[in-house]
C-alpha cells in the first residue's frame, strides 16, 4: 500500500512537476466511524483557480511566483511578479461539487485549486487528520505549502495526518483537484452519470490521542442469534493494550489486549440481543475505549446468507423489495451530500414500501447508509467498475481494489449493508473475470460476512433470459440488468420473456424501466410519456412475478439524473429520465404503480 501510495504520489506528481521537485506525499488513512468523533469543521466558501492547462504545478523554480499555487502567495502591487493569488479569487462553497455551483463550470473538466485559511492548536501527545469524506477524483493536499498527501477515487473519504506540518496559529490548505476522465481511471472514460468534480463532501480537522483507533468490526456470526466477534484496531498502541467494549443495554463489558500489530480480538455471547430487521431496525450503542481514546457507535446486528437460489436475512429467506438510485440532489441536481438530501432521497424509498435500496454505481454519502440503518432499509452498495474499465492496466486495478478496501473499511458497520457489487454491466472477457475474480476475494477477505454481487447485462437468446455469466461464478447474488419494453422490443412483448438460471443462485433484476418526462403525457405507446413508462413497469411486473428463483429488484430509477449522455431537448435537457421522480421532486405514475406493487408482495 505504502509502495503503491509513493509511486501514486510521485506519478501524479510527474505528470504535473515536470521542474519541480517534491517529497512524495504520505499515505492516507481511513478512519472508521468518524463522524462520531469530535471535528473542527472546514465546510463553507473556499478559494478556487481553474487550471485547464495546469500551470499550478509549477514552472521554473527559480521563479518564485512561478512556483506553484501550493505555495498561497498573494499579489501585492509594486511587489514581485505574482500571477494568481487566491484571496482575491472566488469562491466555491465546500461540500459541492463545481459543476452545479458555477454556470462557467458547467462543463468544466479539468485541474482546479481549492485554498483556505484555518487556525488550530495543538495539545501534545495528539495527532491532527485532515478529513475529507470525497474529492472525485484525484486529489492532491498541501499544508502551509507542504504535500501531505494524494487520494485517488471520487467516492470515498481519506484522512491525512498533517501534525507536523501544522503549525499553532494561522495555518492555510491548498488542494489540487483533478477530474479529468481517463481510461486507467476507475471510473473510466465513458459513464452515464454527469462527472460531478470537487470537494463533493464534507472536510474536517480531527484530532486524536498519540494512540488511536481507527477501525473496529462487531458482527453477528452466521448461525447464532447473540454470538458476536470482532476486533478494535489501535494505530501507536504497544502490544497488550487494554481494549474496551460495552453494550450499555444489555449490561456487556468486554475487555481483550492488542496484539503485535494492533489489534484487540472479541468474541463473546450477547444474552437478550434483538436482531436487526427491516421490521424491527434495532440499533445499539457501542462505547469503545483504548487508553485515553474513546469511540462510540450506533450498529445493528444480524446475518445474511445464501442457501440455495434463497437469501436469508437472520436465517429466513427474504425478498428484496428495492430500487436504485444515484447519488444526486434532489431539486438542486448536482452531488448529494447533506443530511436533507438523504432524508429524501431514502424517505421516497420508504414511501414506496421499499426494504432495499441499490446505491449505484459507486459509494453513497456515508449519512444515507446511517439513515438506512435507522429506517431498516437494506442496501447494495457498489464500486463504480462501470463498463469498459481497462481491465489489463495493474493501476487500475491497484486503485479499483483500493475503492473497493476504503468503501468496505468505511461501511462495514453498517447492518444495513447486505451486499457488496463489484462492478456494473461489464462486457464479457477473459481478462475482465480475471480482474474482478481478483476483486471478489479482496472483497471476501475483508469482510466475510456479507454478500458479494455485481450488476450484469441480461443476454437474451429470442425469449430467453439466460444468466449464465462467466462472472456469476465469483458471486453469491446474481445481479442482472435489462431493459426490454424500452432498449429491448416493445412492452406487449415484456410476458413472454422467461429466465434461465444455470447457476441456481439468487437472482436480483438490478435494472429495467423507461424513461417519462414529469407532466408529459399521451398514449402509453408514446415513449416519455409517464403513461408509457408505466406500462412498462405494469409489463415487467407480469414477467418478474413468474422467476421461481427471483430474490430482489431495484428498478432503475429512483430520480431523474444529469448526465451528459441525454440531450434530447424539452424531454431529457441534460438529465436520464428513468426517474419514478423527477429532479424537482414530482412523482411520476409509475412510482405510484411501484408502491401499490410492493404493498400488495407484503399480502
Ligand atoms: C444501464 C446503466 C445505467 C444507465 C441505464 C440507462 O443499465 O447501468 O447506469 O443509466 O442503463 O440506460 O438509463
Amino acid at each position: 500500500m505504502v509502495a503503491m501510495c509513493r509511486r501514486y504520489a510521485l506519478y501524479v506528481l510527474s505528470l504535473a512537476f515536470p521542474f519541480f521537485a517534491v517529497a512524495a506525499a504520505q499515505q492516507t488513512t481511513l478512519l472508521v466511524d468518524v463522524d462520531h468523533r469530535p471535528q473542527v469543521s472546514l465546510d463553507g466558501p473556499w478559494h478556487f483557480i481553474a487550471d485547464p492547462y495546469r500551470d499550478g504545478w509549477g514552472g521554473n523554480p527559480d521563479h518564485a511566483s512561478l512556483r506553484g499555487y501550493a505555495q498561497n502567495a498573494h499579489y501585492v502591487p509594486g511587489g514581485p511578479l505574482v500571477q494568481y493569488d487566491f484571496s482575491r479569487s472566488p469562491t466555491l462553497d465546500v461540500p459541492g461539487d463545481w459543476n452545479s455551483q458555477k454556470d462557467s463550470l458547467f462543463y468544466y473538466e479539468g485541474l482546479l485549486w481549492y485554498q483556505r485559511d484555518f487556525t488550530w492548536h495543538s495539545k501534545p501527545h495528539t495527532h491532527l487528520f485532515l478529513h475529507f469524506g470525497a474529492v472525485n477524483y484525484a486529489a492532491s493536499i498541501f499544508v502551509n505549502d507542504v504535500h501531505v498527501c494524494d487520494h485517488e477515487g471520487g467516492f470515498t473519504p481519506f484522512d491525512c495526518d498533517i501534525s507536523s506540518v501544522v503549525k499553532d496559529g494561522d495555518n492555510f490548505i491548498v488542494a489540487a483537484v483533478d477530474d479529468t476522465r481517463a481510461v486507467d481511471r476507475v471510473p473510466t472514460i465513458k459513464t452515464d452519470w454527469w462527472n460531478y468534480g470537487g470537494i463533493t463532501r464534507p472536510v474536517s480537522l480531527v484530532e486524536v490521542p498519540d494512540a488511536y483507533i481507527d477501525d473496529y468490526s462487531l458482527q453477528l456470526r452466521r448461525g447464532t442469534s447473540d454470538q458476536l466477534d470482532g476486533y478494535v484496531h489501535v494505530v501507536g498502541a504497544d502490544a497488550g493494550t487494554r481494549v474496551a467494549l460495552r453494550i450499555p443495554e444489555l449490561h456487556i463489558e468486554q475487555s481483550a489486549v492488542t496484539d503485535t500489530n494492533g489489534r484487540a480480538a472479541f468474541s463473546f455471547t450477547a444474552p437478550g440481543l434483538e436482531l436487526w430487521s427491516p421490521e424491527h431496525p434495532r440499533l445499539y450503542k457501542i462505547d469503545l475505549q483504548a487508553g485515553p481514546d474513546r469511540l462510540s457507535d450506533d450498529i445493528g446486528f444480524r446475518t445474511i446468507e445464501v442457501q440455495g437460489d434463497q437469501i436469508l436475512l437472520n436465517g429466513k429467506p427474504i425478498f428484496l423489495r428495492g430500487v436504485s438510485f444515484h447519488d444526486e440532489a434532489p431539486t438542486r441536481a448536482g452531488r448529494a451530500w447533506s443530511d436533507q438530501d438523504a432524508q429524501t432521497l431514502l424517505g421516497w424509498a420508504h414511501e414506496l414500501d421499499c426494504n432495499f435500496v441499490r446505491m449505484a454505481h459507486y459509494p453513497h454519502t456515508e449519512n444515507e447508509y446511517r439513515l438506512a440503518d435507522k429506517l431498516g432499509i437494506m442496501v447494495w452498495s457498489e464500486v463504480p467498475v462501470y463498463w469498459n474499465i481497462d481491465w489489463t492496466d495493474p493501476h487500475t486495478l491497484a486503485v479499483a481494489k483500493q475503492q473497493l478496501s476504503e468503501m468496505i473499511r468505511r461501511d462495514h458497520n453498517h447492518a444495513a449493508v447486505v451486499l457488496w457489487s463489484l462492478s456494473n454491466e461489464t462486457p464479457e472477457s477473459p481478462a475482465r473475470d480475471a480482474f474482478l475474480h481478483q476483486l471478489a476475494v479482496e472483497a471476501r477477505s475483508e469482510d466475510p460476512t456479507r454478500l458479494i454481487t455485481s450488476a450484469i447485462v441480461t443476454h437474451l437468446h429470442g425469449t430467453t433470459a439466460a444468466l449464465d455469466d462467466p462472472l456469476g461464478n465469483d458471486l453469491d447474488v446474481l445481479g442482472y440488468n435489462e431493459y426490454l419494453g424500452w432498449y429491448q422490443g416493445s412492452p406487449s412483448d415484456i410476458p413472454n420473456y422467461t429466465w434461465q438460471n444455470p447457476m441456481g443462485k439468487p437472482v436480483i433484476v438490478s435494472e429495467f424501466g423507461a424513461g417519462a418526462k414529469a407532466g408529459l403525457h399521451g398514449p402509453d405507446t408514446q415513449m416519455f410519456t409517464e403513461e408509457y413508462q408505466d406500462r412498462v413497469f405494469r409489463q415487467q411486473f407480469l414477467m418478474l412475478q413468474k422467476i421461481p428463483f427471483l430474490r430482489g429488484m431495484t428498478p432503475w430509477v429512483l430520480m431523474d439524473f444529469r448526465s451528459p449522455m441525454r440531450q434530447l431537448p424539452g424531454i431529457q435537457d441534460d438529465f436520464n429520465r428513468k426517474g419514478l421522480v423527477s429532479d424537482k421532486g414530482e412523482k411520476k405514475k409509475a412510482f405510484f404503480t411501484l408502491q401499490d406493487y410492493y404493498a400488495h408482495m407484503q399480502q
